[in-house]
């Protein structure tokens, strides 16, 4: 069924390809911008990546002002804060980051504050609170997961609450995204399967959510189809540059579906496993998927039944509950089979989580946003019995 109105949006332009990295200089005059900062962390740096983007600058008027590498596993509101005063002093004038989607999300919220001056950044999470124009911002993921090179999203850890914050906001769109396989070759197997995990449930969830409209199916299914082609190879064999290149296209046309359509109960629920316990993201999102599936499947039969063909499922002509459940079969095969090539953990327990946390953490999943969206609504009692069954 069509909805009576939608929007989309998506102002980000895209280069991706073998060497799209060399044509950063290129853009950044573009923008007007001839300083940049580099946002990264330690993994992505030790790992050659910064090289082949200071390759990129040779023979370039534009210059790199100054690489950060201190972006932690989530980022936080206190790097964020020392990237915004470092960011100033150094006279920079726009952001390159260089990272999965805590590296991105830093230069975002670093963004934020130099741009609405202000470090409170507690006061401007939520949906369209940043009102000042963001400096320019050029997105090189290096995971293939978040999106975030596409996205209007930003998740911020706060240290204080100890949970994470989420901004949304059309202010918040990357200028440019850079999709370039040499930038996620070095990815490891189980980094890789997770991340494509957080794109696949992107996707799915984009398609299933309350927000759906015709435009982000397209990108969601086609995202779908590209992780049922590639994600277990780039899994197995990580220098497979089409399975890479194929993995981060997929990983950008899901984060420009959910970021029009948002997202569900996954979300929610992996946001307060990252929060409460510091569960990947990607791993999170894995565990969660199939349950909330299974979960949803009474409410919105049909669509749950539509993804199973371009999961690789044979269309047998079953009845849409039925075929729904080849759906969430079908995920849970893919997450098995990613568990044995790389250790993925599909179960809460084996993710780090012990059960007497529970409960704090399905208080946390209920208080997270991510689920107004979710076809069934989510209360305190049937997140924990998700995650009882997840665990
Ligand atoms: N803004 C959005 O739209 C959005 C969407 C979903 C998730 N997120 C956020 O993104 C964060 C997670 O991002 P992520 O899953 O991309 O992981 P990440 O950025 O935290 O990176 C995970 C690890 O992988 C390493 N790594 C990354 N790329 C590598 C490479 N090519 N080679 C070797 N090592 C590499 C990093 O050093 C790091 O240790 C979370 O904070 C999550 O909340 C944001
Ligand atoms: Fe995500």
């Amino acid at each position: 069924m069509l909805p009576n109105y939608y929007q989309f949006y998506c102002p980000v332009k895209i280069l991706s390809g073998q060497t799209a990295v060399s044509n950063i200089p290129f853009e950044m005059s573009v923008l007007g911008c001839k300083k940049a900062m580099i946002v990264t962390d330690k993994g992505v740096a030790g790992a050659g990546l910064i090289d082949i983007v200071k390759d990129a600058f040779a023979d370039s008027d534009a210059e790199i002002g100054y690489i950060f590498d201190e972006v932690p596993q989530d980022s936080s509101n206190r790097i964020v804060n020392k990237l915004a005063q470092l960011f100033s002093k150094q006279g920079c004038d726009c952001f390159i980051a260089v990272g999965g989607g805590s590296a991105m999300d830093t230069a975002k919220g670093a963004n934020i504050v130099i741009s609405e001056g202000s470090d409170d950044l507690l006061k401007l999470q939520g949906v369209e609170n940043i009102t000042a124009d963001l400096k320019p911002m050029i997105a090189v993921p290096t995971t293939a997961g978040t999106g975030s090179e596409v996205t209007k999203a930003a998740v911020i850890y706060n240290e204080e609450a100890n949970a994470k914050m989420a901004f949304m906001s059309d202010k918040l769109y990357a200028d440019v995204a850079v999709i370039d396989p040499r930038m996620t070759m070095t990815m490891p197997p189980k980094i890789t399967a997770a991340t494509g995990m957080d794109a696949l449930t992107h996707a799915m969830e984009a398609y299933t959510c309350l927000q759906k409209n015709p435009v982000t199916d397209v990108y969601a299914k086609a995202a779908i189809d590209l992780i049922r082609r590639y994600l277990v190879r780039a899994t197995d064999n990580g220098k497979d540059e089409e399975a890479r290149l194929g993995m981060a296209n997929a990983a950008l046309m899901a984060g420009i579906a959910f970021s029009n359509s948002m997202v569900g109960a996954v979300h929610a629920l992996a946001h307060a496993c990252g929060g409460v316990c510091h569960v990947p993201h990607g791993i999170a999102n894995g565990i969660m998927l199939p349950w909330v599936l299974d979960f949803n499947l009474d409410m919105i039969p049909e669509y749950i039944a539509e993804l199973s063909g371009v999961l690789g499922g044979s269309i047998e002509y079953l009845e849409p509950a039925d075929q729904a459940q080849v759906t969430v079969s079908l995920v849970r095969n893919l997450l098995e089979r990613l568990n044995k090539i790389s250790g993925l953990p599909t179960r809460l327990r084996d993710a780090g989580v012990s059960e007497d946390m529970l409960p704090k953490i399905a208080e946390a999943a209920v208080n997270d946003g991510a689920h107004v969206y979710n076809p069934k609504e989510l209360t305190y009692d049937i997140a924990l019995k998700l995650y009882k069954k997840a665990f």
